[in-house]
């Protein structure tokens, strides 16, 4: 028994320094120290001793036990040690080597811009609503008093999803999506994507952004529009802005009107950014329709309003002096580090 017992111990003294990690030093106080393991076993067969022999085989299975569980216990300090000192080296930072430099991109100008425009409008007590890109037919034209067959909807050919369901060609869709949800007083901006069936130039693209605007409530006029591009114009191109409207036509306002703004470079006495017109056209609008305003469930002899669209990069191109519309989505680091 007593051989066993070293042979034992001289087992576990080749097994340790074999075991590499957690896992192994625990199998190993398993195998030799648990319920089912060597020891025990020993200790169980202890009864078939005789009464001498009993105590001395006793004692020295203790010591055997008690050098085991030393042994395990410094391999257990070993690696806990050794995981450390490897921690730290894999987490070392070298304070010596060079920074990492962060390059910082800077806004798109479409983005800046809108955010700019939306802020002005917040300013005057607007609301800002969204809408689907992916639209109805009915949101697109048909509630904006242009059904089927009527010509303003060829000026605004469009991508069709299918014959009902088409990508919205304005932004004006948000006009009826709010009045439909909400009763008057009313006062909202919408800024997103539109898309037309155009081909790309240097003023053209068939996905732009428009920013739309609708007031509706008791007894709002002509002049309350005005008033309101008037604010708008100063606060963005500056108080000496004036601005001029030209009678137009859209379905769903009546009167319709483009709306210009004197020239911010020369101040309107004519230059290459106004093509020396002295005026920039920068947005339409006019008084929402009856019909519109009908088809919403709301009563055109007790409210009224306008309505204004204006295409969002127009206002970049004119502001930066942008010329070719295309740079604006080639998203070329060059030209977009500018707007810094
Ligand atoms: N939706 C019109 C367009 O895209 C602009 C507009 C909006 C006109 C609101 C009047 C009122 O051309």
């Amino acid at each position: 028994m007593k051989e066993k017992l070293l042979a034992i111990e001289a087992a576990l003294d080749s097994e340790i320094a074999l075991v590499a990690d957690n896992e192994g030093i625990e199998a190993l106080r398993v195998k030799y120290l648990g319920k089912k393991g060597e020891l025990t076993a020993i200790l169980r067969s202890m009864g078939s001793l005789s009464a001498e022999e009993r105590p001395v085989m006793g004692k020295l299975v203790n010591e055997v036990r008690a050098s085991i569980e030393a042994k395990i216990g410094a391999k257990k300090e070993i690696l806990a040690q050794e995981g450390l000192a490897k921690k730290l080296l894999d987490e070392a930072i070298d304070v010596t080597a060079p920074a990492s430099i962060r390059t910082l991109g800077s806004r798109h100008p479409i983005a800046a811009v809108t955010e700019e425009l939306e802020n002005i409008f917040i300013g005057m007590g607007f609301d800002v609503a969204d809408g689907p890109e992916v639209e109805y037919d009915y949101y697109n034209f048909e509630a904006l008093n242009t059904p089927e067959g009527h010509p303003a909807r060829d000026a605004q050919d469009t991508f069709y999803i299918n014959s009902k369901v088409l990508l919205r060609s304005q932004t004006s869709t948000v006009q009826v999506r709010t009045m439909e949800k909400q009763k008057p007083p009313i006062r909202i901006i919408s800024p997103g994507r539109v898309y037309r069936s155009d081909a790309v130039d240097a003023t053209h693209s068939p996905m732009f952004h428009q920013m739309e605007g609708l007031v509706v409530d008791k007894g709002i006029t002509m002049g309350d529009l005005k008033g309101t591009l008037e604010l708008f114009a100063k606060t963005l191109f500056g108080e000496d802005t004036r601005i001029r409207f030209r009678p137009h036509h859209f379905p769903f306002t009546e009167p319709s009107a483009e709306v210009d703004i004197s020239c911010f470079m020369c101040g309107g006495k004519g230059c290459s950014l106004c093509k020396k017109e002295g005026w920039i056209e920068i947005l339409g609008a006019g008084m929402v329709h009856p019909n519109v305003l009908r088809g919403c469930g709301i009563d055109p002899e007790e409210y009224s309003g306008f309505a204004f669209g204006m295409g969002i990069e127009r206002i970049v191109m004119k502001k930066y002096g942008i010329t070719d519309m295309r740079l604006l989505y080639e998203n070329d680091v060059r030209f977009l580090k500018q707007f810094n």
